[in-house]
Order: structure tokens, then sequence, then C-alpha cells
């Protein structure tokens, strides 16, 4: 996608540097961030630079080749980038992929993980032109998260069919939810859709049972970043309880995934590992004063203790949908396959 009048990818690799958006500094400031080693990669993922499960995937799969490169104990390296974050699938399934090809030659890795974030951005375009036919002319849309291009190399998952839909001159306005504690939702998809023109608001985590009891709410298209065999879906803490509501109003509820999120070694969503982040992300807030200087203030009681599940899981009666690379499929259908 474009930021200002050059195309950007959300992270690439260049000879053995892996190059990424700084995600945690958007939407102040948008910078490149350079990444030499498999260990800097690793901290990167760790820290959020790059963030998003089809992002992780592309950093993972490059961390993998970088570890190659570096003359790395591979085992010991594919342990390594497997700790950084434990639920988005396609993590895993981008540091196996390139560790089986780095048992060929180095440049076979480096080729794997190029071919992976290749395949990211071919997905996440295919996911925008079939998730853009459930787009009616003027639909309002409600997301969750960030699954817009900073999530995966580009294009997206969520925001891929909804920028689909506005390059095709259909007129919608998307409710992008804040996502707190880490506010992917009020940062990084309202940086993203006011980059690209795309009428948009930003609600509150809670204002959503109130703008489908009012009809404000056409459709949900939310990420995933594991979907079970059975059609269960992880996503952003947050994601169930709209699934919940938009049932009780009857709104369509959509999850956009290409299909390496699909984790057929995962029964169901209960056996899914939900990461346990920092409780400072529940505390604490970082934003510019009136001058731009950044700051980190404490909005919570000084001595409260606080939980921060970063993913729920939605199971899949709740959904109707999930849009793939390869077209819509309904979890729970006898014809729900992959
Ligand atoms: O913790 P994050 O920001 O890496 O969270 C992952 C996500 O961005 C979402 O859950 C998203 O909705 C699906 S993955 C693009």
């Amino acid at each position: 996608m474009k930021v200002g009048n050059k195309h950007y990818r959300t992270i690439w690799m260049e000879g053995q540097e892996v190059q990424m958006i700084d995600q945690n500094l958007l939407p102040f400031s948008f910078e490149i961030k350079s990444f030499r080693t498999s260990e800097e990669t690793c901290k990167a993922i760790e820290r959020m630079t790059v963030r998003g499960a089809g992002a992780i995937g592309a950093a993972a799969g490059f961390a993998m080749a970088q570890a190659f490169a570096e003359g790395k104990d591979p085992e010991t390296a594919r342990a390594r980038i497997r700790s950084t974050r434990p639920t988005a699938r396609d993590l895993f399934f981008a540091v196996d992929s390139v560790f089986e090809a780095g048992k060929i030659s180095v440049q076979s890795a480096v080729d794997e993980a190029q071919n992976l974030a290749e395949a990211n951005v071919d997905a996440a375009r295919k996911i925008g032109l079939f998730g853009d036919a459930l787009i009616k002319d003027g639909a309002r849309i409600l997301t969750h998260c960030n699954a817009g291009w900073l999530g995966f190399v580009d294009y997206g998952s969520a925001l891929s069919p909804i920028y689909t839909a506005h390059l095709n001159g259909k007129k919608i306005h998307v409710y992008a939810d804040e996502t707190r504690p880490r506010s992917q939702g009020a940062r990084l998809t309202a940086w993203e859709l006011a980059n690209e023109g795309i009428d948009h608001k930003i609600v509150a985590d809670n204002a959503g049972a109130y703008l489908m009891s009012k009809g404000m709410i056409d459709l949900i298209i939310v990420g995933a970043d594991r979907i079970a065999a059975n059609g269960d879906v992880a996503n952003k803490i947050g994601t169930f309880e709209k699934a919940i509501v938009a049932k009780h109003f009857g709104v369509p509820f959509y999850v956009a995934a290409p299909l390496s999120t699909f984790d057929t070694e995962t029964l169901e969503g209960s056996d899914i590992i939900i990461e346990e982040r920092s409780t400072a992300e529940v505390h604490y807030q970082t934003g510019p004063d009136a001058n731009g200087k950044m700051h980190t203030i404490r909005v919570t009681n000084p001595g409260s203790e606080a939980i921060n599940p970063a993913f729920d899981v939605t199971p899949a009666e709740l959904i109707s949908g999930i849009i793939t690379e390869n077209g819509i499929i309904k979890p729970g259908n006898a014809d729900f396959q992959y």
C-alpha cells in the first residue's frame, strides 16, 4: 500500500537484513527499522515492532533464513523463533517451512522465506476479491484490532475486502474498535483507513452492542491468528464479544484469513494457546502531547493488579463464513474443508 506516493510493504528482506515499518511508532511517526540478525528480528517480534499474524509469519520466516545465513544451529534458532509469540499460527507455519528448506542450502532458506512473503501478499489480495462480494454499496462495517496491510506483508485480511470495495467505487463506512490495551484499531487501522481515504470512525471497544442495537452496522469483518480444525477462531481479545452481540442482532460476522492461519493439528479452539502479555500494557498508555513530545502515562489505579490475555476464541457456530484466498467457507457445515 502507499504511504505518501511511495509503495511500501510492512516487512521485507534485503540481503540478510530484515526491514520493517516500526508499528510501535505509528500513527505518530513513520519509520523503517533494520534488523541484521535472527536474534534482532526475534526481539522485534516480541516487542511488537512487527505484529499481526501475517506480518509475524513473514518475520519468522526471515528470522529463520537469517539464522541459516549466520551459521546458527538450526534447531536452536527454530526453537528461539517459535518462542517469540505463541498464538499466531502463521509464525509456526513459516518458521517450519524455512527450516525444512534450509536443510538443502542457505539460499533455499532465503528463497523459501521470500516465497512465503510473496504468497502472503497474493493470498491477502485474493481475500480482498472474494470478500468484496459481501460488501454492498453504502455498507457500514465494524472491524476489530488491525487486520490490515500492517498485519500482513501487504493488503491485509479483514481490511483487504474493504480496500477492494473502495477501489471498486463502493461508498462504505468503517467503524474501527479501539482495541485496548494496545489500541491497534485506534492507532493502526485508523491510520491505514485515513491513508487510503476511506470514511471511518474510531469507536470505544464497548460501543459495539449499542451500534448494532441502533442498526448502524451491516457487516463485521475481523482477522484471525489461528483457526482450529473445527473452525473455532482465535483473534484479538474482544472479538468473541463482538461475535456474540452480532448473533444477537443478526449482523453477519465474517473472519478473513489465509490458509496459512488454519491449524489442522489443533482440533478445537480450547486447545489454542492464548498469549498472556505484560500487564504494563493495561496500566500504561503512550502518546504525544500537544507539542508532539511522547509520554507514557498510567491510566489505571496505582496499586491495582491487572491481567492481559491477548486473544480470545470465537466458536465456529458464531461465524457466518471465513474469507480465504480460495473462497468463502462456512465452519460447522459438512463442506467445511481447507
Ligand atoms: O497482538 P497482535 O497485534 O499481533 O494481534 C494480532 C492481530 O493483529 C489480530 O488479532 C488481527 O485481528 C488478526 S491478524 C492480522
